[in-house]
């Protein structure tokens, strides 16, 4: 009977079918070249001194520089940079955003036929709960991978705004999902492996960038708009401690350690003075005490809002001037072209100062390749759209989820077992959630696996969604529909989303088990039904302290990091905050236990001050942290970790400090984490060595790091070591 099917019809389809394959091959589907400078097939263009790839980047931008007229200049000052046909250097749009992958969110970027979509790994909240830095390195590799394949497809920049590495401070700024959680050292981990994995060129590849990342948003920045209050226009009083121990370090080890291509000053202002307009900030500390090789951005159009919003200048040439002359070299937004030239004429501002700006700009460009002629014949120049949406891509946005997610609670019901559950009730607003997974800053993701089809794959499941939205405004049909589902189930998971109060669900018989999910990405349904079902054994911690509901009464714009008993201020995370917590930093079951032994740490640490200084004379409460007597001062902590349990599992240990009481410090803070995978009865050795002057100081009053004398303690877990520091 199949012989019967009449030829012609069929070749008809099949020329159907082939059709837009041609128009692909011969440049269809969207297919584009990229924008690059120096086309080496020009010769005028490839005589230009600053097109000489043998030349420093440094000679090369000092010959643009000397190519151009002020009025050229300012075009190299905004994102939207301005073509210059005369030197054949084509538009560029500086805005590209790759939080958790690459997004749609800047102009720089955009998705089309020919690449759909790319990888969208969880928001980094979850990602950074894995406490796994090789992870957080891994995925900026693919990331960066991903935005080299399609930008020499002319689909996407080099200059990545991400990350968003702003201290997690207040549960109500409603963006903390963009950060690693509300730990300095954490957030300064996260930063330097996210950004060395976007930006590493591979050795040999000198100070050559795979794409430039940013640090934002530079400094105290975590409101957005409460009660009023916009992020526009809001003053962050911030004492310098709480500035030098918690706001700060993770854009000092971005910039040291993680050696960024960029920061992004934020809109507010700090004890007065917009962060874009601020010398001290800019130029004095990431340009100066940091030692930033790369480019300091506006937010967008944070130089606007001064002037406009702010009324921080008089005039708009003012604005201009003071932001250039702070430091600034970047303006997303178009202010600095529209008002520098003028700012120059009137005097408020040097020729030079723009010189700099365009400079580290220029230079920026330089290392990753944009005056080099065609990406398509240079490093990474062989990637392509083939290289985005890989399966290696996708499961390890499959693999951040399942490592990032928190078991909070389990009464024994977990892990599931697909032998005993024939039925299962999936409940709730998001359910089968897509898009809602993948959280904000978000890209086209390559495909979605939603809860329901993830749990759907391992067993029979009905669906209800029992309530419209999360706040679960009544629609009492809908719960009842629910609520029978439940009953005739063998197992119900309810799935709620972040609004939702838990303090009921943590003490509540009915709610055997808590899985704390963040925002999971793409694959975010099939990692869940992985724990579920004990596929994977979970080992995700939370980043951020859970503050009951009366953590509401302190206002939101309140900075203060350390509480003051006198009038009730509890303080904000882990390290400080004072009263309950419905979970607490660093919580997080597993399905197998894990021992702790102390294998060796000293008792006493001994300073060796240089002769002369005062504490030798004199009693100290503190020394410096820093000069001769920190170099060599380490010690090492050893422990052996076993699996106690019948499963195998991965296990952060966390290495926490409490110092003596001095300077106000915090309670205990984190002084390094290690994730070991261990099988049943294995055990391991987990080292850490601690330098004293950086890892047990403390910042006080005046922004100082100090190291106590006296005792210190040592936590791990239960564990409590003390050793005591002398001098
Ligand atoms: C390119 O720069 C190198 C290093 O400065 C220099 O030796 C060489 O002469 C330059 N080439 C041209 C064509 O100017
Ligand atoms: C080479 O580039 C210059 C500057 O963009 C342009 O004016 C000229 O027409 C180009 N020459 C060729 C042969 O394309
Ligand atoms: C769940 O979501 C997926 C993807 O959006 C959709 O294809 C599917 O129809 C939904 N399933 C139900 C039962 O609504
Ligand atoms: C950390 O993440 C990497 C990359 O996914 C993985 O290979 C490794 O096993 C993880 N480490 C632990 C201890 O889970």
């Amino acid at each position: 009977m199949a012989a019967a099917a009449p030829p012609f019809p069929a070749s008809a389809a099949a020329a159907l079918l082939l059709l837009p394959l041609l128009l692909c091959l011969s440049g269809g589907c969207n297919a584009q070249t990229p924008v690059f400078a120096c086309d080496a097939s020009n010769a005028t263009l490839a005589a230009y001194g600053f097109c000489n790839r043998s030349a420093t980047a440094a000679a090369r931008a000092a010959d643009l520089v000397s190519r151009l007229t002020l009025a050229e200049k300012v075009g190299f000052l905004v994102d939207k940079q301005a073509a210059l046909p005369r030197l054949g250097i084509p538009a560029y749009e500086w805005w590209s955003e790759a939080l958790h992958g690459v997004s749609y969110v800047g102009p720089g970027t955009r998705f089309s036929p020919l690449v759909p979509g790319a990888t969208s790994f969880p928001q980094p909240i979850l990602t950074a709960a894995s406490f796994n830095a090789t992870l957080f390195r891994a995925i900026g590799e693919v990331v960066s991978n991903e935005a080299r394949a399609m930008h020499n497809v002319g689909l996407a920049g080099l200059t990545f705004w991400s990350p968003n590495i702003n201290i997690f401070r207040d549960p109500r700024w409603g963006r903390g999902q963009e950060t690693p959680g509300e730990d300095p050292l954490l957030t300064s981990k996260y930063a330097v492996g996210y950004v060395t994995g976007l930006q590493d060129a591979g050795s040999g590849a000198g100070d050559s960038l795979k794409v430039a990342a940013c640090c934002k948003h530079y400094t105290a920045y975590d409101v957005d708009n409460w009660k009023g209050v916009e992020r526009y226009t809001f003053n962050a009083v911030v004492s310098q401690q709480d500035l030098d121990d918690t706001f700060q370090p993770p854009f000092k080890s971005c910039v040291v350690d993680g050696n960024v291509a960029s920061v992004m000053c934020s809109y507010n202002q700090v004890n007065g003075t917009p962060t874009c307009a601020d010398k001290d900030l800019l130029s004095g500390v990431i340009r100066g005490d940091w030692k930033l090789n790369g480019y300091i951005s506006s937010d967008c159009d944070s130089v606007d809002v001064l002037y406009n919003n702010q009324h921080y200048t008089k005039t708009p040439e003012d604005a201009a001037a003071i932001s250039i002359k702070a430091g600034l070299d970047l303006n997303c937004g178009n202010f600095l072209a529209q008002h520098t030239v003028a700012a120059v004429q009137a005097g408020k501002l040097s020729e030079s100062d723009v010189d700099r700006a365009i400079t580290n700009n220029f230079i920026t460009l330089m290392r990753l390749g944009f005056f080099d002629g065609d990406p398509r014949e240079l490093p990474f120049g062989s990637l392509g759209p083939s290289d985005v949406c890989t399966s290696s891509n996708q499961e390890l946005a499959r693999e951040a989820a399942r490592q990032g997610i928190v078991l909070l609670k389990n009464n024994g019901a977990l892990p599931l077992s697909t032998k005993s559950i024939k039925s299962m009730a999936v409940i709730g607003p998001n359910a089968n959630a897509s898009f809602t997974m993948i959280g904000n800053y978000e890209g086209t993701p390559c495909k979605y696996t939603t809860p329901l089809q993830g749990l759907g794959a391992n067993v029979a499941t009905v669906y209800q969604p029992g309530c419209t939205n999360v706040g679960c405004s009544g629609n009492s049909l809908q719960l009842d529909a629910a609520t029978k589902a439940a009953a005739s189930a063998d197992v119900t998971v309810l799935i709620v989303g972040a609004d939702q109060s838990i303090s009921f669900a943590k003490s509540s018989d009915k709610i055997a088990a808590i899985l704390w999910v963040g925002y999971p990405g793409e694959a975010g349904g099939a990692a869940i039904a992985d724990v579920l079902f004990g596929y994977h054994n979970p080992s995700g911690r939370l980043p951020v302290s859970w503050y009951p509901e009366s953590f509401t009464k302190i206002p939101m714009t309140d900075m203060r990091m350390r509480p003051d008993p006198s009038t009730g201020y509890p303080g904000r995370t882990y390290r400080f905050y004072t009263g309950d917590t419905v979970y607490a930093f660093g919580d997080g079951l597993s399905y197998t236990n894990y021992a702790h032994r102390l294998v060796s740490a000293p008792t006493q640490v001994a300073v060796q001050l240089a002769e002369g200084h005062a504490c030798l004379t004199e009693q100290c409460l503190s020394v410096e942290a820093e000069g001769g007597h920190c170099e060599n001062l380490a010690f090492d902590v050893h422990l052996r970790v076993r699996n106690a349990g019948k499963v195998g599992g991965a296990h952060t240990v966390f290495l926490f400090s409490s110092p003596p009481a001095v300077h106000n410090a915090p309670a205990k803070h984190l002084l390094g984490f290690e994730k070991v995978s261990l099988e049943p009865g294995q055990a391991g050795v987990v080292a850490f060595k601690v330098d004293v002057c950086r890892d047990l100081s403390v910042v006080d009053e005046l922004g100082n790091r100090k190291v106590a004398l006296g005792s210190h303690t040592l936590h791990v877990g239960d564990l409590k070591h003390t050793l005591n520091l002398r001098v």
